[in-house]
């Protein structure tokens, strides 16, 4: 038998109950690409979708099965097959449509970012929670397989305190594959960063400073925001944790690298992002790790199964169901998510001032 020490456990963990009505808003790229694959694979029971767009709904309803294409948003709130409404539209987009479906008492999955500017979106928090409804945020990247079994090995204790915690990613992003985004002032860590903010908070918790500094590459056209990013988050733990995310979008040449790596005071974990090797192609990601502490100073690795897109796509809605059942929280909650958003906005006022920013300055 396999010494329990060495399971990884990061494959999802779905609720008994999976049956529940999935109505989806918004049927664009991430939809197509990701959520309905994941979903299909599943057996979640998707009831219909929505778009402005309605030829885009009837589209994606035909090749997913989907067997109802609403005409609008009343029509789905209308639905009594409809438990949890999956919102899959531009940021400025999500609150609207957000006051609408919590009057109608349904529970939510939003996009993250959950909104473009902070206000908006403990606006849509504040909506849910009023009306009593569940809200949990698409950002899942927790469930990346290389970052759950990260989580599975420190809370094993392989590393012991951690000390750093770093996420570097330097490749080339097809940014064309989303054309809003070009004309989005705040690119890197409001789209893309979020991601690595969001797991590292995960694993961590809230930081108390975070500094960040902010650039473009000289040649990326039409694009408005930044491209390459550094946030630094520093700990208030007694092993003065620092977490390094550095993304770099313009790495031009073949030697490029998309790695996480947490080191402790008994040992160290490195591993790959394979997604981000060749997005959206991607591979799996890779991880290996030793410890002083059990099997002194052996190295392992292992194989992880999956991807973080589309694979990962599954935890936000499974846990959103737990939550559900067990009238609990889901992993990525809304209120969860603000902290989530601060660290953002953060990172974007440091940038601006040349400074580093308390989390609690962003009220
Ligand atoms: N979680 C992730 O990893 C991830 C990845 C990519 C995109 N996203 C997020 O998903 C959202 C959608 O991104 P996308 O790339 O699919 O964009 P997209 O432009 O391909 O699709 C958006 C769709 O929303 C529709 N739409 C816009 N306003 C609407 C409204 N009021 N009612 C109904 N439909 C409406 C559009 O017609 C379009 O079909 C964005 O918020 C983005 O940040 C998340």
């Amino acid at each position: 038998m396999q010494d329990p020490l060495l399971d990884l456990d990061y494959k999802p963990h779905l609720p008994p109950k999976i049956d529940y009505g999935i109505a989806i808003v918004g049927t664009g790229g991430i939809v197509n690409y990701a959520v309905l694959p994941t979903y299909t694979k599943h057996g979640l029971n998707v009831v219909g979708c929505f778009d402005a767009n309605s030829e885009s709904a009837a589209k994606t309803a035909s090749h997913f099965n989907i067997p109802r294409v609403y005409r609008d948003l009343d029509e789905i709130l209308e639905d009594p097959q409809v438990d949890i409404v999956e919102i899959s539209v531009p940021p400025w987009r999500q609150l609207e449509i957000v006051r609408k479906v919590a009057a109608a008492g349904k529970h939510m999955l939003c996009q993250k970012p959950l909104s473009d500017t902070f206000a908006e979106a403990k606006e849509i928090v504040r909506v849910a929670k009023e009306a009593k409804v569940k809200l949990a945020v698409n950002q899942q990247m927790r469930w990346d397989q290389g970052i759950r079994a990260a989580r599975t090995l420190m809370c094993k204790g392989w590393i012991g305190e951690v000390t750093d915690g770093q996420i570097q990613v330097s490749v080339s992003t097809p940014w064309h594959m989303w054309g809003w985004l070009a004309v989005q002032a705040r690119l890197e860590v409001m789209y893309h960063s979020i991601h690595y903010i969001d797991s590292m908070r995960y694993l961590f918790g809230d930081p108390i400073w975070i500094t960040s500094r902010h650039s473009r590459y000289p040649l990326q056209g039409n694009l408005a925001g930044e491209t390459k990013t550094v946030t630094i988050m520093d700990y208030d733990t007694p092993s003065h944790l620092q977490v390094l995310i550095a993304d770099n979008h313009y790495n031009l040449s073949d030697d490029y690298f998309a790695i996480f790596r947490f080191i402790g005071t008994e040992g160290s974990i490195n591993g790959t992002l394979g997604l981000m090797y060749n997005y959206p192609t991607g591979r799996p990601d890779t991880i290996e790790w030793s410890s002083r502490h059990y099997y002194a100073d052996k190295r392992f690795e292992a194989k992880l199964e999956g991807m973080w897109i589309p694979d990962a796509f599954i935890g936000p809605i499974a846990s959103l169901m737990r939550a559900i059942q067990e009238d609990g929280l889901p992993e990525t909650d809304g209120e969860d998510n603000l902290n989530t958003l601060r660290v953002v906005e953060a990172a974007y006022l440091s940038a601006r001032e040349n400074r580093s920013v308390r989390l609690d300055e962003i009220r």
